[in-house]
C-alpha cells in the first residue's frame, strides 16, 4: 500500500516536472537604462535550459526604508514584489559592485523584505552574479550579499559555479547582447545548476 502511494507520488513529480515551467524573478541591482547586470540578466535567460523562464522586475519604484512607513503599511511596489517572490521558482540576482559591496538600492529592497510576513525570500532558491567594468567582476560584493540572503533574508543561495563577469563592458554590445562565448557558457552551467538546485530544495518544481 505504501510503496503504490510513493511510486505514484514519485510518476506525479516526474509528470509534474516534465511540464512545469520554473518561473525565475530577475532582480538587478542597478537602475540605469544601460545597466551591464540588466544585460547579464537577459543573457542569463537566453542560457536558461527548457524548463526555466525568467521574468526581470524592477525595483526602481521601492522607497527608501523608513519603519515609520512600514508601521502604516508596506508601500504598494515591496508589496507586489514580494508577492511575486513568493510565487516564484527562485530568484536570479545581479547586482553592480558599489565600493567593494552590493548596491545600496538592492540593499534597501532587501532590508524591506525581510520585514515582511511571510517573508518572501525565506527558503527560495536564489542564484547571484554580478558584472562590472573592472576585473574582478564584482566578486568582493558577492560575499557581502550571500550574507545578508542566507543570514539575514533565509535565502537558499546557491554555491556554485560563481558568475564573476569583469571587464564587461567588453563582453556586452551597445546594444545588450553578450558577445563572449566564454562567459554565455558560464551563464549556461550556472543556470543548468540553478535549475538542479531548485529541483532539489522542491521537488515538485
Ligand atoms: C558608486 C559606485 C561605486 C563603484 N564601486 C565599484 C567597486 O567597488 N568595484 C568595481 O569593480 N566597480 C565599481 N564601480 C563601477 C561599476 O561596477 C560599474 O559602473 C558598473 O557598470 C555598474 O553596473 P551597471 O552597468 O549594471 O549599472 C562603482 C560604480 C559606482 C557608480
Amino acid at each position: 500500500m505504501l510503496a503504490g502511494c510513493l511510486a505514484r507520488e514519485a510518476s506525479f513529480n516526474t509528470f509534474f516536472s516534465e511540464f512545469h515551467t520554473m518561473n525565475i524573478i530577475g532582480i538587478c541591482g542597478s537602475l540605469r537604462q544601460k545597466s551591464i547586470n540588466h544585460f547579464a540578466l537577459e543573457a542569463a535567460a537566453k542560457a536558461m535550459p527548457t524548463g526555466m523562464s525568467l521574468r526581470i522586475l524592477s525595483i526602481k519604484d521601492v522607497p527608501l526604508y523608513n519603519q515609520d512607513v512600514q508601521s502604516a503599511g508596506f508601500p504598494a511596489a515591496v508589496q507586489s514584489l514580494a508577492q511575486e517572490i513568493l510565487k516564484a521558482d527562485g530568484v536570479l540576482i545581479a547586482s553592480p559592485e558599489y565600493n567593494f559591496s552590493y548596491s545600496g538600492v538592492l540593499k534597501n529592497a532587501l532590508d524591506w523584505w525581510s520585514r515582511m510576513d511571510p517573508a518572501p525570500f525565506k527558503h527560495k532558491p536564489v542564484a547571484i552574479l554580478s558584472a562590472t567594468g573592472g576585473p574582478l567582476g564584482g566578486a568582493r560584493s558577492q560575499y557581502d550579499l550571500r550574507k545578508v540572503l542566507s543570514g539575514g533574508l533565509e535565502a537558499l543561495v546557491l554555491q556554485r559555479p560563481e558568475i564573476f563577469i569583469g571587464m564587461a563592458q567588453n563582453k556586452f554590445g551597445a546594444d545588450g547582447a553578450l558577445n563572449d562565448e566564454a562567459t554565455v557558457k558560464m551563464l549556461e552551467t550556472q543556470m543548468q545548476a540553478f535549475q538542479a538546485w531548485i529541483q532539489k530544495l522542491s521537488p515538485k518544481a
